[in-house]
């Protein structure tokens, strides 16, 4: 297979990927970073926020935010599309009675604030109809690739779990075909992952593997690839003497400050290399999910250059990963 059919055959394996893990972890990144490498290849990506944009625009170089409306974000010259959306359940409510003509009352349900007492009553029904829209949009069929990016950890459980708390408690009617048809996308494979992100440290990691469990047991949705993020790239000789280093490599020795400097520096590196490889050792032993490694970006603020590196970290990531299996 050539590296474009490996990346590509990834982001086909279903229509929609959801990426979740704690908060912190680089979910927002992780999003753009598979838009963009999915867009690179021609794909035409949606990427789906809740509540508000957040992070997402300033990774692509945007200054605005954006909302319900589609913008385009990112349109490389070979073909494929970034765009992206923000889904409210208050929108959504609007759209799905709008859709069902009932224009008129979903303006006023929504400026009386019904919904707000509406959910209430009926737990889940906001992430029934978060879920109901973004299942609407895969059956649209306008996106190769849809990636939502889901609430923290915890919350992610909730929220996927909601359709089908909602699917009990109504014993049929609209809502009980929406939270019906939202099952069925999170349990088909085909149209829906889960991707988890996590941090090769060892709180992220033991929640992730502990939320993989939930989101399989309870859900019963598949599980994309693990992505673990922000890792440092390894080096080696790190602990060699400066000075020594320096002569073999006839360069001019550092002082005697500096070289206690750069010792510090790479002890400090080597340390935190050990550490990460314990906590990569660890989530292999307790997920048995292929795992795909993203690197630290030494930068401030995270950009259009940084996520540019780390869409093709990610893509050269699948490459590795299907030469792995081929082999
Ligand atoms: N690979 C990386 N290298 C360096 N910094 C990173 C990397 N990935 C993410 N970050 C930074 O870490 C912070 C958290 O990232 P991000 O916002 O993507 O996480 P999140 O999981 O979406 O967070 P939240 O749970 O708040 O939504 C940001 O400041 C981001 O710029
Ligand atoms: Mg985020």
């Amino acid at each position: 297979m050539s590296p474009r059919m490996d990346r590509e055959a990834f982001c086909r394996q279903s229509n929609v990927v959801v990426v979740a893990g704690k908060g912190g972890v680089g979910k927002t990144t992780v999003t753009a970073a598979l838009a963009r490498m999915a867009a690179d290849i021609g794909l035409e990506v949606l990427v789906v926020e809740l509540d508000d944009a957040g992070g997402l625009p300033v990774l692509f170089g945007r200054d605005a935010a954006f909302d319900y409306g589609e913008t385009v974000l990112y349109q490389p010259p070979g073909g494929g599309r970034v765009r992206g959306r923000v889904i409210t359940p208050d929108e959504a409510l609007v759209g799905y009675l709008e859709e069902h003509g009932l224009r008129r009352v979903a303006k006023r349900l929504v400026s009386t604030g019904v919904l707000e007492v509406v959910a209430t009553a009926i737990p889940g029904i906001r992430e029934v109809l978060v879920l109901g829209k973004v299942k609407q949009l895969e059956r649209s069929g306008t996106s190769d690739l849809i990636v939502l990016d889901a609430p923290a950890a915890g919350h992610a459980v909730t929220f996927l779990t909601s359709a089908l708390g909602l699917m009990d408690a109504a014993r049929s009617g609209p809502l009980r075909v929406q939270a019906q048809e939202v099952v069925e996308l999170l349990r088909d494979p085909a149209r829906c992952q889960v991707m988890l992100v996590s941090l090769p440290e060892e709180t992220p990691v033991n929640e992730l593997i502990e939320t993989a469990y939930r989101f399989e047991d309870l859900v019963g949705v598949a599980l994309a690839p693990v992505i673990v993020n922000a890792c440092y790239p390894v080096r080696t000789h790190l602990l060699a003497d400066p000075v020594a280093a320096a002569e073999a490599a006839n360069a001019d020795p550092p002082g005697s400050a500096e070289a206690a400097r750069l010792t510090a520096a790479a002890r400090f590196r080597a340390t935190r290399q050990d550490l990460q490889a314990i906590q990569l050792e660890r989530l292999a032993a307790g997920l048995p999910l292929p795992q795909l490694l993203l690197p630290y970006q030494f930068n401030a603020d995270l950009g259009p250059e940084q996520l540019g590196a780390l869409s093709e970290a990610f893509g050269a990531a699948i490459d590795a990963l299907s030469a792995e299996a081929a082999a």
